[in-house]
């Protein structure tokens, strides 16, 4: 009978990778029986948990014992190994399968979270596939004398829609095989080979053959196996012949893609954001989850959209369907992971609710058979009764033995085919072993390059030997003496390799790229064992020596990573680096890398996953003559801070158009989606390509078509945007003592480089505009709280504009947001000059200036931001959406503390104007009489303070105490501006000292130069430091002493 089985769930948390130890990585998982936390990293009192059927903690507490097997530290320990999860889980499908029930096991997880792990497994430590087949096959020995058992197994791959065999014998069929629906079996794969078994061992050969399959798919479709999920069929035929009953179940085991890919965060505002197939198995699954979770729990009329994958079409009875299913969710336990963690969890929680209907299966063809016995058992019946009665008719009896006789060849034709089956298969399994035994005799005696792959799974698969003379590496497969490869860049004869002497090297033939560590190489080089070498575009290989070179290296240690790190630092990036800019930025001395910001090692890490990305979507926009170049580029995102602090980095690609130097700057998602669609189009051409050339070799069509594809649909175009190009920083310090500021600032790109020279003022101004005299600089800051400021940015000229200098045919502007304006202000476009005049005034108030927006004031900078425009690119526009204005038209800032909106909103017809312009005039004029009454009061004050104390002096002092202070404080106002400009142009010279690098290709003599140059710097700095302070000091001690003189002679 069918109950309902909700789909059980496991999470699994594994030990930190190499990269999350280096980082100094911070677990954010804990768990507790069966339910887990995590907590966010920066928000530690933000905690989710959640609970599942089983939680596995293989995270700690473990250690690798003689034979490299993960085991608890000791006995009794927390840590899951690989045996305690296949007896929670693995055991529970096998019993299932084993009843008759379809099983279906799902790994779900982030890329390098421990699927692979879990459901294959690395080296000794087997994962829950190789062990179920073990355990399955130990089962059907066990059962032999009262049942005889049939397994079947395919292996397939879905890479972008495309469902490719990986047990095929023959070639790759042209856009992969069919799914197609039957009324009883529902959705299978048209052609897909099965393979009967009988033993774990030809499980593990067959798995090892779909592995290689898998890994030269990879390398020559250049695809990323993250993106793709792997299914494993085996098909269980229990016949239990003394009940005569069969039956018969399907195990799906699905290691699907990368769970990161699904998150639409990551693609912001691409146009092209939903064009890609790449995601559309995965995004779909999850789909069919939250409709099949909505379904449980009661939704009316849910429509679950298994039609709209491969994926979840292949899924159907594992999900919601006739299915016992378990989904185990891996977790990486780092806090650079927490966010996919995080999400993850949701997306385990969401599949723990689906409920499926699970019934014991019978297939047609058994039930044939048990039909057929029945019938037969009747005729036999007949037979003998009529013998009994002795009623026996020739004919009848003739009739019955002929019925009786096919019956049974039926029967027997039904249960021979399978041992038909396993003799072919035992065939190619010789032929396999065979191939299998050479190789390792091969590498026993020559040298050979092993594959390196992204997904540790398919690394170490393929081995290319050198054997004794010279071989040609690439695509052609012309010669006896040819090793070929493919690859995205490789070439028909990319290298020839040599070995002589006992010796190998690798000579590049002509425009192919080869990479040795790292560095190109360009003439025939040595290669030394466990070099690592880069053919074409991304085809990495360890290569290993002849076996006398080898002793006991550990290879591990060279992986994907280890050979892009090696292309990193060949550009001048590594981690070091990073931290050294970041330490030289806030002025902290270097950190070691264990206590390297994850944040920072995050952005090393996405650099070093970018540089074969990169380099492939290089290659393919030259193959496909698209004339574009992408290059990575590390942003620092202090330049758009308005307190120069935050100091975190961003990756950014660089797209320059070849022809006509247009630049688009594209973010790291907007990237990686783009480079899932060129891919795609990539491989359209190809295939178009290839039919055009079949066609060509059968004496049709006219050879090869280029793919034409609209402009809009175009993964390497984009329509031109203006480009930020960099930052200035103009301090706002002076505003709160109200003393203009006129400064030269550097504009510094996102890498540090200087974008053009800015100059600046920042003018206090009365509310009409006109400049304060030096009698308003304030003291004390604070005097400004609760009135009025009103101030100008007058941006004046731009000089040295390195955008212009590139190319003329361009523009610029400079935009700026201050304090809590909604709205970013433009200044108009100016084109075709690298010295453009902007003289753009833009005039702010603050009504009643808040303690806010002082301490804004006091510690910030206004963020000027160089934009670049290029011909055919709209202008950035000021919008005035939200903005308020003064009567005198000026933007109110400061908003929450200005008196009632409905007095500063601009008048609503020009009456209203005028009048309040009237009234403004009256209060003007009012207000000048009495600051001209004050002037002349102020100068005879002077004057008075001048002639000094008369005869009289005991009654003046009385009267004069009050006004002498000024006349002091605005000694001290004047010494104090004096000193605040010298601060900022040192301010300057200290940016131009930090910014002070040695050329890249500076010898020692250079570096000495350098140092020599520097130190002038440091001592010039020292100096200037040194005068300014002494030239305050001196100014403080006089005023004092000027004051005790007058206190002295008054008191
Ligand atoms: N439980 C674990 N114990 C020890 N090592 C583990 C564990 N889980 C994963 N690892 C290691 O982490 C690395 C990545 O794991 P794995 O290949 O299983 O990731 P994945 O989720 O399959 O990634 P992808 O989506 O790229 O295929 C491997 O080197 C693996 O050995
Ligand atoms: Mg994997």
């Amino acid at each position: 009978m069918a109950g309902k089985d909700c789909v059980k769930v496991a999470v699994r948390v594994r030990p930190f990778n190499k990269r999350e130890r280096e980082a100094g990585s911070r677990c954010v998982v804990s768990m507790a029986a069966n339910t887990i936390t995590i907590q966010d990293p920066r928000n530690p009192h933000v905690r989710r948990t959640f609970t599942f059927d089983y939680a596995y903690w293989s995270h700690s507490g473990f250690v690798r014992n003689r034979d490299g097997l993960f085991a608890a530290e000791e006995p009794g320990g927390r840590y899951a190994d690989q045996g305690s999860v296949f007896n929670d889980l693995g055991q529970g499908i096998l019993e299932n399968a084993l009843q008759g029930y379809n099983a279906t096991l799902l790994a779900y997880g982030q890329t390098g979270s421990g699927k692979s792990y879990s459901m294959v497994g690395y080296g000794p430590n087997k994962g829950l596939v190789p062990t179920l087949c073990e355990r399955l096959f130990q089962a059907v020995r066990a059962n032999q004398d009262s049942c005889q058992c049939q397994v079947f197994f395919s292996m397939l791959e879905i890479y972008n829609e495309q469902v490719i065999d990986l047990l095929s014998r023959g070639g790759r069929s042209l856009g992969g095989l069919r799914v197609r629906e039957d009324q009883l079996r529902g959705f299978y794969v048209e052609g897909l080979r099965r393979v009967p078994c009988d033993s774990a061992a030809r499980v593990e050969q067959l798995m090892e053959q779909g592995t290689r399959t898998r890994t030269t798919a990879a390398t020559h479709m250049n695809a990323n196996s993250s993106r793709s999920h792997m299914l494993i069929i085996a098909q269980l035929k229990q016949i239990f012949s003394k009940e005569n009953i069969t039956k018969q179940s399907n195990i799906n085991l699905v290691d699907l893609a990368g769970s990161e890919r699904q998150r639409s965060s990551g693609l912001e505002a691409d146009r092209l954001k939903e064009g890609t197939a790449i995601n559309v198995s995965l995004t779909t699954l999850g789909n069919v989850i939250s409709s099949l979770a909505d379904a449980a729990l009661g939704k009316k009329a849910v429509h679950i959209p298994y039609r709209d994958s491969v994926l979840t079409k292949l899924l159907q009875s594992a999900l919601g369907g006739n299915s016992r299913t378990v989904m185990i969710a891996t977790l990486s336990p780092s806090d650079i992971c927490y966010e996919e963690s995080l999400s993850t969890l949701r997306y385990a929680e969401r599949a723990k609710r689906i409920q499926n209907k699970a019934v014991v299966n019978e297939s047609p063809t058994e039930r044939l058979v048990k039909e057929l016995k029945a019938e037969n058992a009747k005729l036999v019946l007949r037979l003998s009764r009529l013998g009994q009665e002795g009623r026996k008719t020739e004919e009848e009896t003739k009739e019955l033995r002929r019925l009786l006789t096919h019956n049974e060849m039926q029967i027997k034709a039904i249960q021979t085919l399978w041992e038909q089956h396993l003799q072919e298969a035992l065939k190619d399994w010789e032929m396999q072993y065979a191939t299998i035994t050479q190789e390792r005799r091969m590498m026993q005696m020559h040298p050979y390059m092993l594959n390196i792959n992204e997904d540790p799974q398919l690394s170490g698969v393929v081995k290319l030997f050198i054997q004794e003379g010279d071989w040609d590496v690439g695509l052609s497969e012309g010669t006896s003496r040819a090793i070929p490869i493919k690859g995205l860049g490789i070439q028909e004869r990319h290298a020839v390799f040599t070995n002589e002497d006992r010796r190998v090297s690798v000579t590049p033939v002509a425009g192919a790229k080869v990479m040795v560590n790292g560095l190109p190489i360009m003439y025939r080089t040595e290669l030394q064992h466990l070099d690592r070498l880069i053919l074409g575009s991304s085809s990495t290989y360890l290569f290993i020596g002849f076996p006398c070179e080898r002793g006991a290296d550990d290879w591990s240690r060279y992986d994907y990573d280890y050979f892009q790190s090696e292309l990193a630092a060949a550009e001048g990036i590594h981690i070091p680096t990073l931290c050294e800019d970041q330490s030289q930025a806030s002025g902290e001395p270097s950190v070691e890398s264990s206590q390297t910001d994850p944040s920072l090692l995050a952005v090393f890490y996405d650099y070093i996953k970018l540089i074969p990305m990169v380099t492939e979507a290089n290659q393919m926009s030259q193959e496909l003559s698209k004339g574009v170049e992408f290059k990575l580029e590390i942003k620092n995102l202090a330049m758009s801070d308005c307190r120069g602090r935050d100091l975190e980095k961003d990756i950014a690609v660089r797209v320059t158009s070849l022809e006509n130097k247009q630049v688009w700057m594209w973010s790291k998602a907007k990237f990686i989606n783009r480079k899932f669609l060129m891919e795609e189009v990539y491989h359209q051409q190809k295939q178009q390509q290839q039919q055009a050339e079949s066609a060509l070799g059968e004496g049709q069509g006219s050879g090869s078509k280029r793919l034409v594809l609209a402009r809009d649909r175009d993964p390497f175009w984009d329509p031109l945007e203006p480009l930020h190009l960099g930052s200035a920083h103009l301090w706002l310090q002076s505003l709160a003592f109200r003393i203009p500021l006129e400064e030269q600032v550097e504009v510094l790109g996102p890498e540090g480089t200087e974008e053009a020279i800015l100059q600046a003022q920042l003018l206090p101004c009365s509310p009409m505009g006109l400049p304060l005299g030096e009698e308003d600089i304030l003291i004390d800051p604070t005097e400004l709280l609760g009135k009025r400021l009103d101030f100008q940015l007058f941006l004046e000229q731009c000089c040295g504009l390195r955008w212009l200098k590139e190319a003329k045919n361009r523009g610029v502007q400079i935009g700026l947001r201050v304090y809590d304006c909604p709205q970013s202000f433009y200044t108009p476009a100016v084109w075709h000059n690298a010295n453009p005049l902007l003289e753009h005034r833009v005039h702010f108030s603050a009504m009643r200036t808040s303690q806010d927006l002082l301490n804004y004031l006091q510690s910030s900078a206004l963020v000027l931001e160089l934009w670049g425009l290029q011909e055919g690119c709209a202008d950035m526009v000021s919008s005035l959406e939200g903005l308020r204005l003064t009567p005198e038209g000026s933007f109110i800032i400061d908003k929450a503390s200005a008196p009632d909106p409905s007095m500063l909103e601009c008048p609503a017809s020009v009456s209203d104007l005028r009048s309040s312009l009237r009234a403004l005039h009256q209060d003007m004029e009012q207000l000048r009489s009495v600051n001209a009454a004050l002037r002349k009061e102020n100068s005879s004050l002077r004057e008075q303070l001048n002639r000094g104390p008369g005869p009289e002096g005991g009654r003046g002092r009385v009267e004069r105490h009050g006004s002498l202070r000024p006349s002091c404080d605005a000694e001290l106002a004047r010494a104090l501006k004096v000193f605040y400009h010298s601060m900022t142009s040192l301010r300057a010279q200290l940016q131009r000292l930090r910014r002070h690098r040695p050329s890249e290709e500076a010898d020692l003599l250079g570096l000495r130069l350098f140092v020599d140059e520097q130190s002038r710097l440091l001592r010039d700095f020292g100096e200037q430091l040194e005068l300014s302070v002494t030239a305050l000091k001196q100014d403080v001690a006089t005023i004092v002493r000027r004051k005790r003189e007058r206190s002295g002679i008054w008191s």
